[in-house]
């Protein structure tokens, strides 16, 4: 009997140890597995001095005190002042850290912080410390990964300053709780049980956010519902405000431009009438009595249907600067969007036709139109009114080239938005690492202050001086018991943050601490699948827009291939429209001869891609329509090289499978099997994007898929029935 009660025992222990929903994220704090690492720690960690009083350093002390006994497997002896504390942690006045770290010229400023070893009565001691209460959260944030990614804590000497002000996520979650492009479940916000219930993950939300850098979040969906705004629902938010302001997260809503008319009862919006300008002022009070560190407003305004200043023959400056006047007394900010291709309805025609809002499809080109409305308009922005603009020219496709706005206003704060949730990405069933597309995006040269004038540097506001700095992320967060429902979605989440917090980290550094983190540090483990990470992108672009397509997804959706559709109801919401593929080539010529879009970058990004020899051929078909037969730099024929890409995109998510095979005796079972059956599916739809396509573009380049590779398995009357 005694013998079945230890064997029960054992196997719910061990079904416990291993049972991993993915609930934890990055922030398991288990013990650590490698015996003689956790004695070197527990040697060196002998206890924690850490005065706390304020929210923010109590929230920090005890992320502290937790994450270090779960990781030591141990008690710790904690106190206010104690002479056997080897970590010490507070905030520190500036000059006492220039002292300690021996650098004067250094300013953390209000979140940067520093960790270091420094002698004390003769013993080392390690040091967590900022200028202020939240510098000191993030320096906590930080140690605690240096432990949980077994790095060396012995002689340390780390200061780390955030890059960008505000690093915020942008929730697309409508008051019903469903998330517009989600994919991970309902909404966490649960606006019926607000405010009197706080469901556990408004806890660990922030707390997750905080660990990553990111302090701003914009709760509701950029197609906004002026109710948000009503006092019913301020009850509700300012209840969210209050479990995130410990952890420096900033709320932010998405203003819709209506709202005086929707909930106001005002006859117009129009932003010059003294009326609407009123309404808006006294709203903003309203919610700072609700929340005082309220951050500011979102808006999309005159796109999509969304209405806005243009509505009243204003410009998007009457609009965003009627805002920002009502939120500078409070110190808010409005982030106003550039995604904008409004035109008249009437003036849509079929795509088949070829021509576009009555001019040839040549002169009349989607890309161009956010440049073309912003442009004008830089300058005449008030001072807490930044852009936000999406990092590619079109809509977050797998991969764009950057968006020719970066660069070009230099008297505008501009924001970078890149989208987390994978609209265009496989959605929630791909495996797709993000880090390396935003820093492609980051890290591409606009050279408009010459060569070095990278994206990032105009985000950050070094190259014009911007006095407001700030990143969004669209958030990938749902209510699924992971978060984001594909394991994988959590590193977009997690490399999101780090690279707002310090766009130099690389996305191969971001893998190896997600993936130490989140499943462990067997470096057999971390190697294969940082490898599964790191190509992961690059395949997704080859099984579904190679060489530059791009959008040529299911309409509306997003979801699987649909390069034949031409029939939506706007010319630029069809598949035809962007690919053009024709009995000549394929490709959309955006030179001057085409709808000269290039003319919107600077005259070295131009020359560089409009000339077809020096365009990186991953952006070709971006800018040029190209014979079948064109010779690529492999030798290949343009129809070939596409047929080798799609095939090699395929090819690559079976080695990517192959790969995580090898890894299940590494992971915990349940995670294990979940990314396993996710990639079985992901094959297929790797196939079934690449014979879907290639079979269709086959009807214009009338030439063979080489007979060396796998014959797709159906027909186009098929693909085209899905
Ligand atoms: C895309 C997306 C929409 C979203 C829009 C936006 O078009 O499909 O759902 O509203 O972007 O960014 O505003």
């Amino acid at each position: 009997m005694k013998k079945i009660c230890f064997a029960v025992y054992f196997l719910i222990r061990g079904a416990t140890l291993f049972a991993e929903d993915g609930y934890r994220l990055w922030l398991r704090y288990d013990k650590i597995d490698n015996p003689s690492l956790l004695q070197h720690y527990r040697n060196i960690i002998s206890g924690i001095q850490f005065p706390a009083s304020s929210p923010t350093l109590i929230v920090a002390k005890k992320e502290l005190v937790d994450g270090l006994e779960g990781l030591l497997g141990k008690k710790l002896n904690v106190a206010e002042r104690q002479n056997i504390a080897s970590v010490r942690v507070g905030t520190f006045s500036m000059p006492l850290i220039n002292s300690i770290i021996k650098n004067d010229n250094l300013n953390l400023g209000n979140e940067g912080f520093f960790i270091v070893t420094k002698k004390i009565n003769g013993k080392n001691n390690i040091l967590i410390a900022a200028d202020s209460d939240m510098g000191v959260l993030y320096g906590v944030f930080q140690f605690l990964r240096l432990l949980q990614t077994h790095q060396s804590i012995e002689k340390l000497s780390i200061i780390s300053i955030p890059k960008i002000q505000n690093r915020i996520l942008n929730h697309w979650d409508n008051l019903n709780r469903i998330v517009e492009r989600g994919y991970a479940g309902a909404s966490i916000w649960n606006w019926h049980l607000l405010p009197g219930y706080i469901d556990k993950r408004y806890i660990d939300y922030p707390r997750a956010n905080a660990s990553i850098g990111i302090n701003g979040t914009v709760l509701t969906n950029v197609n906004a519902n002026a109710l948000v705004l009503t006092k019913l629902y301020l009850e509700k938010v300012a209840a969210l405000a209050n479990v995130f302001r410990p952890y420096h997260i900033k709320v932010y809503l998405t203003a819709r431009f209506s709202a005086p008319i929707d909930i106001g009862g005002l006859k117009t919006a129009d932003p010059l009438n003294v009326d609407v300008r009123n309404w808006w002022k006294q709203k903003v009070d309203e919610i700072y009595n609700y929340i005082p560190d309220f951050g500011g407003f979102l808006v999309k305004a005159n796109s999509e249907g969304q209405p806005g200043p243009q509505s009243y023959g204003r410009t998007h400056a009457d609009g965003a600067d009627m805002l920002a006047d009502a939120l500078a007394p409070h110190n808010g900010i409005v982030i106003w969007r550039a995604f904008v291709y409004d035109i008249p309805a009437t003036q849509n025609t079929n795509a088949e036709t070829q021509t576009f809002a009555g001019l040839p499809y040549s002169l009349n080109d989607r890309f161009k139109q956010a440049y073309n409305e912003f442009k004008p308009l830089d300058g005449k922005f008030r001072k807490n009114v930044s852009i936000q603009v999406k990092n590619g020219p079109i809509d977050f496709q797998p991969r764009e080239p950057f968006s020719p706005l970066f660069g070009a206003m230099p008297q505008t704060p501009l924001v970078m938005e890149f989208q987390i949730t994978q609209e265009y990405l496989g959605q929630a069933t791909n495996l797709v690492y993000e880090a390396p597309l935003f820093k492609e995006c980051l890290d591409a040269d606009t050279y408009i202050k010459g060569k070095g004038s990278i994206v990032a540097k105009v985000i950050d506001g070094s190259l014009e001086n911007y006095s407001v700095t700030a990143m969004s992320g669209v958030a990938n967060i749902g209510n699924e018991r992971n978060w984001t429902a594909h394991p994988f979605g959590q590193a977009n989440w997690y490399a999101f943050g780090r690279l707002a917090w310090d766009y130099n980290f690389s996305p191969a550094q971001v893998a190896d601490e997600w993936l130490r983190q989140t499943f462990t540090n067997d470096l057999h483990f971390v190697e294969a699948a940082k490898k599964i990470m790191l190509m992961s992108r690059e395949t997704l672009v080859n099984y579904m827009t190679p060489l530059g397509l791009h959008h040529i997804m299911g309409t509306g959706h997003h979801y699987g291939p649909a390069p034949w559709v031409s029939n939506a109801g706007r010319a630029d919401w069809n598949p035809v429209y962007y690919h053009r593929a024709d009995s000549v080539g394929i490709g959309f010529d955006r030179t001057e001869k085409g709808s000269n879009a290039l003319s919107q970058y600077s005259v070295e990004v131009k020359t560089q891609w409009e000339d077809v020899n020096s365009c990186d051929e991953k952006y070709l078909l971006w800018f040029h329509h190209m014979p079948w037969n064109y010779k690529m730099r492999s030798g290949k024929t343009l129809w070939e090289e596409l047929c080798y890409k799609y095939y090699a995109g395929v090819d690559s998510v079976r080695w990517m499978q192959t790969t995580w095979e090898g890894l299940k005796n590494y992971v915990d079972i349940e995670r294990f099997e979940q990314v396993q059956m996710l990639l079985a599916i992901q094959e297929k739809e790797a196939v079934w994007w690449r014979n879907a396509c290639l079979l269709y573009f086959q009807t214009f380049s009338k030439m063979p898929i080489p007979p060396n590779y796998e014959k797709p398995d159906h027909d186009l009357e098929y693909y085209k029935a899905l």
